[in-house]
């Protein structure tokens, strides 16, 4: 035993020296999104509930992940915060409990994203109009205690007109902060850099990011030098007026998403909306829609994969609100497909712990990390018609979406089946 020690270490550094060199990107990330719209429902706290399922969370090859937005807000879920430095209000659990949380996902080597919500901030007070424009830290000084004048003065319900126009879009439920005031950018990153430092987090989930422009966006994220960051931009795709599917082509709606990525510079990522409007609708009998005019995936994992996060469902879409939702019968299409392809997947709550997908995304997202499929590896299309699409990723997987089992050759001897459910496979190449 004693002999083989010095080649154990040998070993170990040289792992670590391999570790050290490859670019972030390459290494396995799996991001989870943990928790839904109804989760401040939670008996005895949600942030406690979920802490009893990090052993299963950390078994699906989770790196990250996404907490609910964590400060006061007037509404249960936390999207129209106020007392940004006030944690103990929030309906998923006091300050402590937070804490706690992510130094447990810590210990598994998981790190936690925070969901930022700055576009829009609730006020605490009326002003002499008689209108909710005076906002208040949560803090014995003065920090983020902020006037009218602080909101986007095209904001007309609340502003007083003294600020900057917006940005971005507006928010109407509640006022839109007016991002361009020194102040404003100053004291919300100090408070990220809080959010850091005294409760643990590693990075940010930037909420409502289309209402704020990436010029904005890139100052948070550079005061603040997130491990990782993630931004919703939830634009409409285009829909064909006759059929009301999506149109075919839609490299205008990830132009939108590769625009943000450009102006922030390249240190974030973004939600691919794109790649799950048009898988969404390829699943039902039209695949060969998982195709671009180039050949490449026609979502935002065509063009920037490395900085594309892609998801089946969220918060919003899915989950008890169906804004958007994945056919809920072709959930696991979906999960084959983004598990073994190029960019950051992102895997539900509801989806591994509430609707019995567990040992199956398990299973995919194991594949995923021994074969060290990363956001950047490469992807070649094989086939892509109604009921069938196949890729395959690295030349070592091969995936299969869509109802078909006759594959004829398509797929080399020198593979393996490795996972198959309801309409999907994925192959390995054996050594
Ligand atoms: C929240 O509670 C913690 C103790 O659990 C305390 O340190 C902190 O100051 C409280 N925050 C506010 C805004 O009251």
């Amino acid at each position: 035993m004693r002999n083989s020690r010095p080649a154990l270490l040998q070993e170990s550094a040289a792992v670590l020296l391999l570790v050290l060199l490859l670019p972030s990107s390459a290494l396995a990330q799996i991001l989870f999104q943990g928790f839904n719209w109804d989760s401040w429902k939670q008996q005895g706290g949600w942030y406690n509930s979920l802490k009893c399922q990090i052993q299963d969370i950390a078994a699906a090859g989770v790196t990250h992940v996404w907490l609910p937005p964590p400060t006061h807000s007037l509404s249960e879920q936390g999207y129209m915060p106020g007392r940004l430095y006030d944690l103990n209000a929030s309906r998923y659990g006091n300050q402590g409990d937070l804490k706690s949380l992510i130094q447990s996902f810590h210990d598994q080597g998981i790190k936690c994203i925070a969901d930022i919500v700055i576009n829009h901030r609730t006020a605490e007070k009326q002003d002499s109009r008689g209108i909710y424009c005076i906002f208040e830290g949560g803090t014995p000084d003065d920090r983020l205690d902020w006037g009218p004048h602080m909101i986007c003065s095209d904001d007309k319900a609340y502003s007083d007109g003294t600020g900057n126009l917006d940005t971005g879009a507006d928010f109407p439920p509640a006022p839109d902060i007016d991002h361009l005031n020194s102040r404003v950018q100053q004291e919300l990153s100090d408070w990220m850099n809080w959010l850091k430092t005294e409760i643990g987090f590693d990075g940010w989930r930037m909420d409502f990011a289309k209402g704020y422009s990436a010029a904005m966006a890139k100052i948070y994220l550079d005061r603040t030098s997130p491990s990782f960051a993630v931004a919703e931009i939830w634009n409409s795709m285009a829909y064909d007026g006759s059929s009301g599917k999506p149109s075919y082509n839609q490299d205008a709606h990830r132009q939108e998403l590769v625009n943000w990525l450009q102006g922030v510079g390249g240190s974030a990522s973004l939600f691919d909306f794109t790649t799950k409007g048009i898988l969404q609708a390829a699943v039902e009998g039209e695949l060969w829609r998982m195709i671009d005019a180039n050949g490449k995936a026609p979502g935002l994992i065509g063009w920037s994969p490395a900085n594309a996060v892609t998801f089946v469902d969220n918060h919003d879409t899915g989950s008890t609100q169906q804004l958007w939702p994945f056919p809920s019968d072709k959930i696991m299409q979906g999960y084959a497909y983004i598990l073994t392809h190029p960019g950051i997947p992102s895997i539900f709550y509801d989806h591994l712990l509430l609707w019995g997908f567990k040992e199956e995304i398990k299973k995919l997202a194991a594949i995923r990390t021994r074969n060290g499929i990363n956001p950047s590896s490469s992807l070649r299309i094989v086939a892509y018609e109604s009921d069938l699409y196949l890729a395959a990723i690295d030349e070592k997987i091969m995936a299969k979406v869509g109802s078909k089992l006759d594959l004829g050759n398509l797929v080399p001897p020198s593979f393996q089946l490795a996972a198959s459910g309801s309409d999907y496979a994925v192959w390995e190449k054996t050594s």
